[in-house]
């Protein structure tokens, strides 16, 4: 077996995205050139991939990106792999917005590989945009990804940004249960960036108790969540919040919290 026909004929994981990234063709070559021959380092390669594939290792961590939003970012084993759910949060961002003119101070906190404060910042350059992780070796990814001047910086949560006051405040913060059977098949993805607490919301409630102290007059708080935790993060939110408003992601599910400050 050595041609790229052979391989595609193999049925192995993911073989034709796998085939795209080792000979870096895209999938219209692949399956117009499928008598081409690999060599023994591509062969060498391709089998380590699909090995790695059958272990579980997630493709976006083979190939080193992901596309999110209308960019593509770079993700390494210290970012969380950004999810299609998350984009969710973009489009409720913009619309909170829509004047291209009106200044916006956004905190991203927990950035990760920067996908939330990145896509926002590229789509509205005249905001001012800062971006928070407590994992350094995050944020030295993000800082590659970012496509316009971000302000990075280190730390837990508010603590990142001491003295600083923002008009939307957004996060998609660690929040499956200490417990969860699906932390399983998350294993390649850092734990840090995954697990919050024995019911998911340990950083949730840091998030939203810290809040009023960062928010401008009128400003806002914006959350993703798990499918399950919605009511409860909306019965923290309403003694300082009001303007609640509650979303779906794609799949139906319940997703994110808009919260603005009374
Ligand atoms: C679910 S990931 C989200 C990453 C990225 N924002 C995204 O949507 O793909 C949560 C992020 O929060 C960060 N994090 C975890 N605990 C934190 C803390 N105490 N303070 C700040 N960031 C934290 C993790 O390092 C991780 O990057």
């Amino acid at each position: 077996m050595n041609t790229v026909n052979d391989y595609l004929k193999s049925g192995a994981i993911d073989i034709a995205p796998l085939l795209s990234l080792v000979l870096e063709k895209s999938n219209t070559e692949l399956y117009s050139q499928s008598d081409y021959a690999l060599n023994n380092e591509q062969q060498r390669q391709l089998s380590s991939f699909i090995q790695q594939r059958e272990q579980g290792v997630p493709f976006a961590y083979l190939s080193g990106n992901k596309g999110f939003y209308h960019l593509d970012f770079k993700v390494t084993k210290d970012t969380l792999i950004p999810r299609p759910e998350t984009e969710l949060l973009i489009d409720i961002a913009l619309d909170l917005f829509p004047d291209k003119e009106e200044p916006c101070h956004l905190l991203d906190m927990g950035t990760g590989s920067g996908v939330i404060a990145i896509t926002l910042a590229d789509k509205n350059p005249h905001w001012k945009v800062s971006a928070t992780d407590f994992s350094q070796a995050a944020l030295d990814v993000a800082k590659t990804n970012a496509t316009t001047h971000i302000n990075f910086s280190q730390g837990s949560w508010f603590d990142a940004a001491p003295n600083q006051t923002f008009d939307l405040v957004i996060s998609n913060p660690p929040y499956i249960e200490e417990n969860d059977a699906y932390l399983d098949d998350l294993s390649y993805e850092p734990q840090t960036a995954l697990v919050s607490g024995i019911d998911g919301l340990d950083d949730i409630r840091i998030i939203i108790n810290n809040a009023p102290d960062h928010i401008n007059k009128d400003g806002y708080l914006l959350l993703e969540h798990g499918f399950n935790q919605q009511e409860k993060i909306v019965s923290l939110l309403n003694t300082k919040f009001h303007n609640i408003k509650t979303f779906k992601d794609y799949n139906n599910n319940d997703r994110a919290v808009l919260a603005q400050i009374k």
